[in-house]
């Protein structure tokens, strides 16, 4: 493309917030015939590298879903890897995640948690409170539905205390869910050739652009994140609305 042509001067942004269905790792075992737990350790590996491809591809947060309310049913034996998997997570990759400026936010339920991973989790939250180049969201023990009964019941409990009144709008309720005050979803991506959200981020994706890849999670990296960001730059979000050519609206904030 000549440097003077207009996609040139004027680039379409890219998305500031991914977020990733990481799914495929047992697939990715039984392919190989290796135990399920060794796609898991591999998957954790294809995080560390997407993590830090992301701010060179201009993203500034990734959520990321680790483990949802429903992985409960999987066999006690997977569960407990998958549980194992956050203590070496946290314990290999804190410090870096610190030092470089990331903010580690877990959303979710802590109720049902072992107490130790809801004591790990807390310690990685505050540790990285400070930072602020980068926010890492990680989805465990989360559903969107059970978020999205969170927040209402918080508000109901703030009625019963005489602390809030009047009907519940869009902006109270958001303002309960587990992803409050962090960045809009832009772009939400499943791996592993699925196509549907599994209850991942459902209030959060109403106008998210979705995207599907083939790629199984633990073969994870740099360039299909990068596909991600160019698939995104050909979308036209419209929010609803009849953009000029050319221009892509804000997101509406709701009438209370
Ligand atoms: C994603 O991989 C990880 C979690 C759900 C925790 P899966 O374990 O779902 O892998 P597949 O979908 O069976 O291949
Ligand atoms: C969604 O994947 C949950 C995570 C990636 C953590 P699943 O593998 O659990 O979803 P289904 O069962 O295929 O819908
Ligand atoms: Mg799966």
């Amino acid at each position: 493309m000549p440097a003077s042509s207009p996609e040139s001067l004027t680039p379409s942004p890219g998305p500031l917030h991914v977020a990733l269905i990481m799914d495929g790792n047992g697939r990715w075992a039984e392919r190989r015939g290796l135990p399920r737990a060794m796609g898991h350790r591999e998957g954790v590996q294809a995080l560390k590298r997407t993590v830090q491809a992301a701010p060179e591809l201009g993203i500034r947060c990734l959520t990321v879903f680790g483990f949802s309310t429903e992985n409960w049913q999987r066999p006690a034996e997977e569960v407990s890897d998958l549980m194992g998997l956050v203590r070496s997570y946290v314990a290999s990759d804190l410090k870096r995640l610190e030092r470089e400026g990331v903010r580690v936010r877990v959303l979710g339920r802590r109720t049902g948690l072992p107490s130790d991973i809801a004591a790990i989790i807390e310690r990685a939250e505050a540790t990285t409170a400070h930072n602020d180049k980068f926010l890492l969201q990680v989805a465990f023990n989360y559903g969107g539905r059970a978020d999205i009964i969170d927040a209402a019941q918080r508000y109901v409990d703030l009625v019963l205390a005489g602390e809030a009144a009047g009907p519940l709008n869009e902006q109270t309720l958001a303002s309960g869910l587990s992803t409050a005050g962090g960045p809009p979803v832009d772009v939400i991506v499943r791996t592993s050739g699925e196509q549907r959200l599994s209850n991942f981020l459902l209030w959060e994706a109403a106008y998210a652009e979705l995207v599907y890849q083939n790629v199984l999670w633990p073969d994870y990296g740099p360039a299909a994140l990068a596909d991600v960001v160019q698939q995104y730059q050909n979308r036209d979000r419209r929010f609803g609305g009849r953009p000029a050519p050319g221009v892509s609206p804000a997101p509406a904030l709701a009438a209370g």
